[in-house]
């Protein structure tokens, strides 16, 4: 396909999606932004700042990913480990399991208050300076819903329960304690501004159908061929049974874009992860190329990306 000709499709698609939306009512159908780890290409990965941001640049949904301390409390962070977005070995050079890493599942949150989080990709905020905290999980949603209060919208939240049967393993189960936090700040019911994710079928499954939750579920999707088989007819038709949608690594979208019309057959909503800045998927000139492909091309139902402005920014105007 020639630029022009690419060009024109975008731009028929966009006035095609835009005209839909319109119908349906302002912002009924439009493509969800997904605050990724908050608003990392900006500032530290999960930190209460960077949520903040996300929230005032326009995000529909914030991610907190979530794993559980010794004491059993969830913490905000993307790894079951904390070496590589805090200062723990600083504070703790003592406390590292025998393959050299410092496990959270080890330290309680009054230790894991005391550490100093920085980002993890060394091209963006730098590291040492300001001071950010590693917040609960509590604390994220009431600073959302703080926000939801003064600003009155309606931004969700999306977590994700990070390596469940790892947790389990250890003594710290995720799925019970999970819906006992988001029960208490009113999460419920199957119209409830939060979507649950994990690349765990298992967890999924026992949230829905052992503990009775109906707070909308993603399964993630990730990338390569040990997971062809989620994302074909039969796959997604299984995952319609225990999930209102799938979120697949991008790259499974763009090698076979039908995957969209298919889930959308089963009833599953398609948001795919991540959208970098600095890292257009392979064959873009942009990531504004990139989510203009996914949104007006692919018809994604929303988008996980670290910079919420830029999904925005596209979602409602077009790639520049
Ligand atoms: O949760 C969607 C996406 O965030 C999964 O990847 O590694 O960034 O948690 P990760
Ligand atoms: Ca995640």
């Amino acid at each position: 396909m020639n630029t022009y000709f690419r060009l024109a499709v975008v731009f028929l698609g966009f006035a095609g999606v835009a005209a839909c939306w319109a119908s349906a009512g302002e912002g009924a159908d439009k493509p969800i932004i997904i605050a990724h780890r908050g608003a990392c290409g900006y500032l530290p990965e999960h930190t209460l700042e960077g949520y903040a941001m996300a929230y005032a640049l326009g995000a529909d949904y914030i991610e907190p990913d979530l794993v559980r301390t010794k004491d059993g409390r969830f913490i905000c962070l993307h790894d079951i480990q904390l070496q590589d977005t805090t200062n723990v070995e600083e504070l703790f050079p003592e406390r590292k399991r025998g393959d050299g890493k410092w496990y959270a599942a080890d330290f309680t949150l009054e230790e894991i208050k005391r550490l100093s989080v920085h980002e993890r990709l060394p091209f963006r905020f730098p590291e040492g300076a300001a001071s950010f905290r590693v917040p609960t999980f509590e604390e994220m949603i009431e600073l959302v819903q703080g926000l939801n209060k003064t600003t009155k919208r309606q931004v969700g939240i999306y977590p994700e329960l990070k390596a469940a049967a790892w947790h389990r393993s250890e003594g710290l189960p995720v799925e019970e304690t999970f819906l006992e936090v988001t029960k208490r700040y009113g999460y419920e019911g199957k119209d409830a501004l939060i979507f649950v994710q994990c690349f765990e079928q298992a967890t999924l499954k026992r949230l829905r159908n052992e503990l009775g939750s109906q707070l909308p579920q993603i399964m993630l999707v990730g990338g390569g061929e040990s997971n062809a088989s989620l994302v074909t007819p039969e796959g997604l038709e299984a995952i319609a049974g225990f999930a209102e949608g799938i979120g697949p690594d991008k790259t499974v979208i763009d090698e076979n874009p039908d995957i969209v019309t298919e889930a959308h057959k089963h009833g599953l909503k398609v948001h795919p992860y991540t959208f970098r800045a600095e890292f257009p998927g392979k064959g873009y000139e942009s990531v504004e190329a990139e989510l203009a492909r996914f949104f007006f091309e692919y018809g994604v139902d929303g988008v996980f990306t670290d910079f919420t402005d830029i999904g925005v920014g596209v979602r409602d105007r077009g790639a520049p």
